[in-house]
């Protein structure tokens, strides 16, 4: 018997892609070569969007074009808004983006994979709708036009949440959202889209599988947890305090460390920014406060820096947006980092199908049933 396999395969190299890198040393992060920084500070998040589905940064008229596809993709079949009205108010909305893609894949397929940028527009475009449409259908009863005028998808997130256009601020922190959650390489939801992606399955059936593992607390699911968190504190004194007697308990923090990042995660330093500003602006100076010496209190005692939920969990919080739904919030980004790596599967192709060192029982001989 060799050496035991790394767990949860950290380390190994799984396969190539040129789609993003977190840089040679686990630092830095790019976008088919452009800085994350960059894209944050200059980029809407459709040009980000376009460039990972389609390879390059696009011109106006594409960008125009692009935009204008997306918004006439918005709508909702109505069979699917009967599913979405079919399920209950306390179901996680994860839960119903999965069956929701689930149902669009089955109400309107992917016909070949000649087919699979359409696919992949129509999704990103009324991913927004049916997560907003079954909110409020759930809590008021109220079946919405999900049709909005709205410019991007950020825009048309909010205004149907909220009910009227987003501020410009507002507007412009959920587009950086968006740019920071859309693409990172071989995580663990994107891996799983790569694997049903290399069975040569449809895009639908990929997504799913790309929802379904970013559920979990360790990967997404870690916003929506590191807010509660931070929800149980009412200053910074008592955050520190029971951070401490957490880590005595040897519990895990969530929004905090990371697989690949060594030393810090990139995307953190821009949502921090962001968090601040918006704290600032919505007079929320207590939840910025908390959630700074949470991460004084994590770097001192573990040596640890936080992730991009981390800082986000505060942000949107501040857009008025329910904590249920901060890590739908990453699917609707993500999208775009799932598509494109399917796209990339398929354009060399390989069944993924790693082996297993066998740990189990020598072969023995069977035994009749009265006899074991
Ligand atoms: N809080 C406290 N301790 C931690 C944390 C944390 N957030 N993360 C890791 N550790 C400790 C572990 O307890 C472990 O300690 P030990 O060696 O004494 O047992 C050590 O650091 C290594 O941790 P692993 O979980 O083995 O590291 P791994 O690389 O497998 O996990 C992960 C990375 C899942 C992100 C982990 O750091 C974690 O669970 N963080 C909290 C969840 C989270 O924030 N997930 C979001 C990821 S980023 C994203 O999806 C955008």
């Amino acid at each position: 018997m060799g050496n035991k396999p790394a767990g949860g395969l950290e380390g190994v190299i799984a396969g190539q892609t040129r789609l993003s890198t977190v840089g040679v040393d686990g630092v830095g992060l790019t976008y088919l070569g452009y800085s994350i920084e960059d894209l944050a500070a200059h980029a809407e998040f459709e040009e980000v969007a376009f460039l990972l589905l389609y390879g390059h940064l696009p011109t106006r008229d594409e960008l125009m074009q692009f935009k204008a596809r997306l918004a006439s993709a918005r709508s909702i079949p109505p069979s699917l808004k009967s599913v979405l009205e079919q399920l209950p108010g306390s179901a996680h909305p994860m839960d119903v983006l999965r069956t929701g893609c689930s149902a669009l894949g089955v109400l309107e397929p992917e016909v070949d994979f000649a087919d699979q940028h359409r696919a992949a527009e129509r999704l990103l475009a009324c991913m927004p709708s049916l997560l907003v449409y079954w909110y409020h259908f759930q809590t008021s009863g109220r079946r919405i036009e999900v049709e909005v005028d709205a410019d991007s998808i950020a825009d048309h997130f909010l205004h149907l949440l909220h009910g009227r256009p987003a501020s410009e601020q507002h507007r412009r922190a959920m587009h950086v959202a968006l740019i920071l959650y859309a693409e990172h390489e071989f995580n663990a939801s994107t891996f799983a889209a790569r694997i049903v992606a290399s069975t040569l399955s449809d895009y639908h059936s990929a997504i799913t599988a790309g929802i379904g593992a970013l559920r979990g607390p360790l990967h997404g699911g870690a916003n929506e947890a590191a807010m509660e968190l931070i929800d149980q504190f009412q200053d910074p004194d008592s955050a520190e305090g029971s951070l401490l007697e957490m880590l005595a308990g040897k519990q895990k923090i969530m929004g905090f460390g990371h697989r690949v990042y060594k030393q810090c995660d990139p995307r953190s330093d821009i949502i921090q920014k962001w968090s601040k500003q918006l704290c600032e602006a919505a007079g929320q100076q207590r939840l910025y406060s908390v959630s700074e010496r949470i991460e004084q209190v994590m770097r001192r005692e573990k040596r640890m820096f936080p992730n991009l939920d981390f800082y986000s969990a505060s942000a949107f919080r501040c857009l008025d947006i329910p904590t249920a739904m901060f890590t739908p919030l990453f699917v609707l980004s993500r999208i775009t980092g799932w598509s494109a790596h399917i796209f990339e599967q398929r354009g060399d192709n390989r069944l993924i199908r790693p082996a297993a060192e066998y740990i189990g029982p020598a072969a023995r001989p069977w035994l009749p049933v009265d006899e074991r």
